[in-house]
């Protein structure tokens, strides 16, 4: 029995790492896809890849920190399939790491606006299309980072994780009454082009796995398991939770 039969679910970072395990895995588990990224070979990959697994995606272009992106990604997944059930907001920079000192302000704005910025606004175009609908699943890609654990150098990173949490929250009670459950999901240290620009020597690889009880990175194919966790009925009781999937950050102290 398939998990996700009959529903639309957009993604967003669906051309790399999570996003693109996301995309895979609710396909599979009998989900319309609408992926959505800036990249769009990778996405036109993606797809030839769902639909030869025999899925059904589609995708859309553009810039999730920009408004006309997220309100049209909505009204695209509505034309095409007619619905929208479940949206990963997923997409996001890391950013430079630098002392607190060093940031400029046009470089904390571009990642609040890309990481937080971007959940609003796909939250603002995302809860009316769900509540014409019936009902729905945000889920919000959110961070150890910010949230178990402080990182040097990652503060506006770690500004726009905490700030998602914060959001989920708020739109948890307030998207109940319309059968709308908003959750976030913080990943640990995960093996994507990100995961890898995080930690891009030997020494840094080691340092990151380390800081898990489980001694290792995530695959983004464990992540996309928690992430449908959330954004299936098998979650149906649970609303503005923060859902660590951190592989033990949060209780290692060895
Ligand atoms: N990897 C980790 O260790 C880790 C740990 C905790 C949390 N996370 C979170 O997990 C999520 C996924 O990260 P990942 O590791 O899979 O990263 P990734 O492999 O670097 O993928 C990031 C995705 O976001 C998209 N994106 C970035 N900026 C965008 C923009 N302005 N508009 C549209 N799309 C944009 C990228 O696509 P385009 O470049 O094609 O636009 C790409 O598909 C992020 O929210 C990240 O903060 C990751």
């Amino acid at each position: 029995m398939k998990q996700l039969s009959g529903k639309t679910a957009l993604i967003t970072g669906a051309s790399s790492g999570i996003g693109r395990a996301c995309a895979k895995l609710f396909a599979a588990q009998g989900a319309n896809i609408v992926a959505v990224a800036r990249r769009e070979n990778e996405l036109q990959q993606l797809i030839r890849e769902i639909t030869e697994a025999g899925g059904s995606a589609t995708c859309f272009c553009g810039d999730v920190s920009e408004e006309n992106t997220a309100r049209t990604m909505v009204d695209y997944s509505l034309d095409y399939f007619g619905a929208l059930d479940i949206a990963v907001n997923n997409a996001a920079i890391l950013g430079k790491s630098q002392p607190v000192e060093e940031i400029t302000m046009a470089e904390w704005t571009h990642i609040i606006n890309t990481n937080l910025g971007s959940a609003f606004l796909g939250a603002k175009y995302q809860i009316p299309a769900m509540r014409a609908g019936g009902g729905g699943s945000l889920v919000f890609v959110s961070s150890f980072v910010g949230y178990t654990l402080g990182m040097p150098h990652m503060s506006a990173y770690a500004a726009s994780k905490a700030g998602v949490i914060g959001l989920t929250k708020a739109l948890a009670s307030e998207c109940a009454a319309d059968n709308i459950r908003v959750n976030a999901l913080l990943p640990g240290g995960t093996d994507t082009p990100m995961g890898q620009e995080a930690a891009s020597t030997a020494e840094a690889r080691s340092f990151v796995e380390n800081l898990h009880a489980l001694k290792r990175l995530a695959s983004p194919e464990e992540i996309a398991h928690s992430a449908l966790y959330l954004a299936s009925s098998s979650s149906s009781f649970s609303t503005g939770i923060a859902l660590l999937a951190d592989g033990g950050i949060s209780v290692s102290r060895i």
